[in-house]
């Protein structure tokens, strides 16, 4: 599967970094975006389902797409793949996952250190319009949602617990218990800014790793693709596990052609065959 020496490279790694994208989740039945047929961008186009405006425009219909595709990541499991990078962690490498990915399944295989680049499906928060509050004489932060809302209509006594107990699920849209603003899912849409701890997060792993193992990510969507590319740049070993390999294949020290769940098992056990 890989030269000797790059093993041997990979083995002396202190500081490991596995970047995953929808199709490390392939194989735990949630499809992937950009897939010709079976993406989800196939069959919807992401600016009427996922960009703020098309929730400002119809928040009833991004929802109800959104309550779909929780369905789907309530019923998947980690595969192997996800496993098999929890279990090196568990081993006690240094390994921090960086996933664009919103399905929370690195948690759920048990992996501790993630960044959620692109925040978590089945969390919720408010849709918060800043306009409207900065408008209002007094604007406050709500202690529900944490959003600007208009002090003289916010619940005094709700607080974060009860947004909590919100789920995205099929109905109306719900609005925040303290300020009644719409709910929304907290992933990241076109045309938003991510979270800032997150990149953060994201940079300094990437900037203090040896290796990283960029796997099931098109590299379509900045600034995420960018971090595959940044750690080759500081010197780091950068390897591709992808059935479709991206132009990154031609730049990094391996690509290994197929699934997350098939190789990603096979591969660590050659890499650190005693963990
Ligand atoms: P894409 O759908 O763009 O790409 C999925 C990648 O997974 C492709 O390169 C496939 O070849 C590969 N793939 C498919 N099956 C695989 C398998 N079993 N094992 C490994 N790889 C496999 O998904 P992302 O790159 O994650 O943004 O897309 C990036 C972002 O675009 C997403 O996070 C999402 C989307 O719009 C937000 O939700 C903000």
């Amino acid at each position: 599967m890989l030269d000797p020496a790059l093993i041997a490279d990979l083995r002396a790694a202190r500081r490991i970094v596995v970047f995953t994208g929808a199709g490390m989740s392939a194989e735990s039945g949630i499809p992937t975006f950009r897939e010709r047929l079976t993406g989800l961008w196939a069959q919807v186009d992401p600016m009427e389902i996922a960009t703020p405006w098309a929730f400002r425009a119809d928040p009833q219909r991004v929802w109800d797409w959104h309550v779909h595709l929780a369905e789907a990541v309530r019923a998947a499991r980690p595969n192997a793949g996800h496993e098999a990078i929890a279990a090196l962690e568990q081993a006690g490498l240094d390994v921090t996952v960086i996933t664009q990915n919103v399905d929370a399944l690195h948690h759920r295989a048990g992996s501790r250190a993630v960044v959620e680049l692109h925040g978590n499906l089945l969390r919720l928060k408010s849709f918060v319009d800043e306009e409207a509050a900065f408008a209002a004489a007094s604007p406050t932060i709500c202690r529900a949602c944490d959003g600007y809302a208009v002090w003289e209509s916010c619940d005094p006594y709700a607080d974060r617990s009860d947004l909590a107990a919100i789920e995205l699920r099929a109905g109306a849209v719900p609005r925040c218990p303290g300020c009644g603003a719409l709910l929304r899912p907290d992933v990241v849409w076109f045309g938003e800014p991510l979270a800032v701890e997150a990149i953060e997060a994201a940079w300094n792993a990437v900037d203090r790793c040896d290796v990283l193992f960029a796997v099931g990510a098109s590299l379509e969507v900045e600034p995420a693709a960018s971090l595959p590319w940044r750690a080759l740049a500081r010197g780091a070993r950068v390897i591709e596990v992808n059935p479709s390999p991206t132009e990154l294949v031609g730049q990094c020290h391996a690509g290994i052609r197929g699934g997350a769940a098939e190789v990603l098992p096979e591969l660590f056990g050659i890499i650190w065959p005693s963990r």
